[in-house]
């Protein structure tokens, strides 16, 4: 429900007992996805995040697939994780010539740089939009995706795109061999699937990337990713109807971080956002780069509900702000010189707008080791109030066991 980070990982694989499938849906391998079991770090970038509760794995057609990556994740999991995953063959494939692009694009960009991940994922997704981009059942011998299996000659113009941005892709082909190998086996219908499980009476959970304000329409553009992160994508991204798309929970962090460029109205420096990046190992989950920090925005939040549509929310890094003697809530934004409540309005101006705090209560020193002490259901009531959404799950902690339903 913020810029991304707010702990869909954990999220995930705590709630994924509960269903038969997890599927991802949009984004690429720009995702970080944390689950810590047993003191054990697990990302995910790819693979949905239900991986280690053995349910089955999709990975939609929204998702731009990067196959070398893919496999390099699937290494290191036990090969039964392989054996349950399907990616549809719609996905979008993402190359080392886009990764090149991305950081061609990047530098082009100059003081405006996005701050991208780096991995292709925007170069990829342009590549669909000019019809160029190689999907993964085009690397299947034999597909019901085209009149006859494309040959390596339908991809020449992709070469010559690359080769005309000045990209060396004069090793396509092996990265085409390479990456055949990495999805072989894999390639099915998600979407059908799907219907499949539900109407075997299962159930499917599906698994956002990134958050709502990085969403590149309703967003903070040109400062967002390049895949819809917003619920509506759900039926698009997976190829289901609207009717299947189920209810959503919103997910977020008691405080907010943004990693990469772009306006971020809450943002705090000094010692306080270095206290709550090192307890709260605010460190990009992907790229390892240190988050910028800030304070809960109220503001930004009720967008995202009214957006998405959500009135169940999990909240996620409680712990954290229990090292915290201050807490600080954005209730309005300050804009010459008038105060305003409304995100959409001023959604071209986030970069000078003032936020208005309140500090109803602090955190500090908030124990959860037997259950949710009063701090936290001092902010809970606080957030349900501010939000009109019911807090159904709370997370105090890296560990599944650091998990309270409400
Ligand atoms: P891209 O998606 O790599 O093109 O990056 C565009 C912007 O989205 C940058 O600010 C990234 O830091 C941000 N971003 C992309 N993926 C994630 C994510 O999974 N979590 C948080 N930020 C992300
Ligand atoms: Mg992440």
């Amino acid at each position: 429900m913020q810029w991304g980070d707010e702990g869909k990982g954990k999220i995930v694989d705590y709630l994924a007992g509960g269903f038969d499938a997890v599927a991802r849906f949009n984004g690429g391998s720009n995702a970080g996805h944390t689950v810590v079991i047993g003191g054990e770090k697990h990302t995910f970038h790819l693979v949905p995040s239900g991986a280690l509760k053995g349910k089955q794995l999709l990975i939609g057609a929204g998702v731009a697939l990067d196959p070398v990556i893919l496999r390099r994740e699937l290494s290191i999991l036990p090969a039964s994780v392989r054996r349950k995953l399907m990616v549809d063959g719609r996905c979008s494939l993402v190359s080392p010539f886009d990764k090149e692009l991305d950081a061609v694009l990047e530098q082009m960009r100059g003081s405006s740089a996005i701050g991208t991940t780096m991995r292709g994922i925007g170069p990829a997704y342009a590549m669909r939009a000019l019809r160029l981009a190689l999907r993964a059942s085009d690397l299947l011998h034999e597909n019901n995706l085209h009149p006859s299996p494309r040959s390596s000659a339908s991809w020449s113009a992709t070469i010559k795109f690359y080769s005309r941005l000045g990209i060396d892709a004069s090793n396509f082909s092996s990265w085409v061999e390479d990456s055949r190998s990495a999805i072989e086996g894999l390639v099915g219908d998600v979407g059908e699937r799907i219907i499949e499980i539900k109407q075997s009476g299962g159930s499917v959970l599906f698994e956002a990337a990134q958050g709502t304000l990085l969403d590149p329409l309703y967003g903070s553009y040109p400062y967002s990713t390049s895949s819809h992160t917003v619920v509506g994508y759900i039926p698009a991204g997976l190829g289901i109807p609207m009717s299947e798309a189920g209810e959503p929970l919103g997910i977020l962090k008691c405080y907010t971080t943004r990693v990469g460029e772009g306006p971020f109205p809450t943002e705090i420096a000094g010692p306080i956002s270095n206290l709550v990046r090192s307890v709260g190992h605010e460190y990009g989950a992907t790229t390892g780069r240190p988050r910028r920090v800030g304070w809960l925005d109220l503001v930004a939040l009720r967008y995202a509900v009214r957006l998405n549509g959500v009135k169940n929310v999990a909240v996620s890094k409680l712990d954290v702000l229990s090292s915290v003697k201050e807490f600080k809530a954005c209730v309005a934004y300050r804009y010459l010189g008038s105060e305003t409540r409304d995100f959409l309005h001023l959604l071209g101006h986030l970069g000078e707008v003032q936020p208005v705090y309140e500090s109803p209560f602090t955190m500090k020193d908030a124990d959860y080791n037997s259950g949710l002490p009063p701090q936290a259901k001092k902010f809970i009531d606080y957030l349900q109030d501010a939000l009109n959404v019911r807090v159904s799950l709370v997370s105090h902690g890296e560990e599944r066991s650091r998990t309270i339903e409400l």
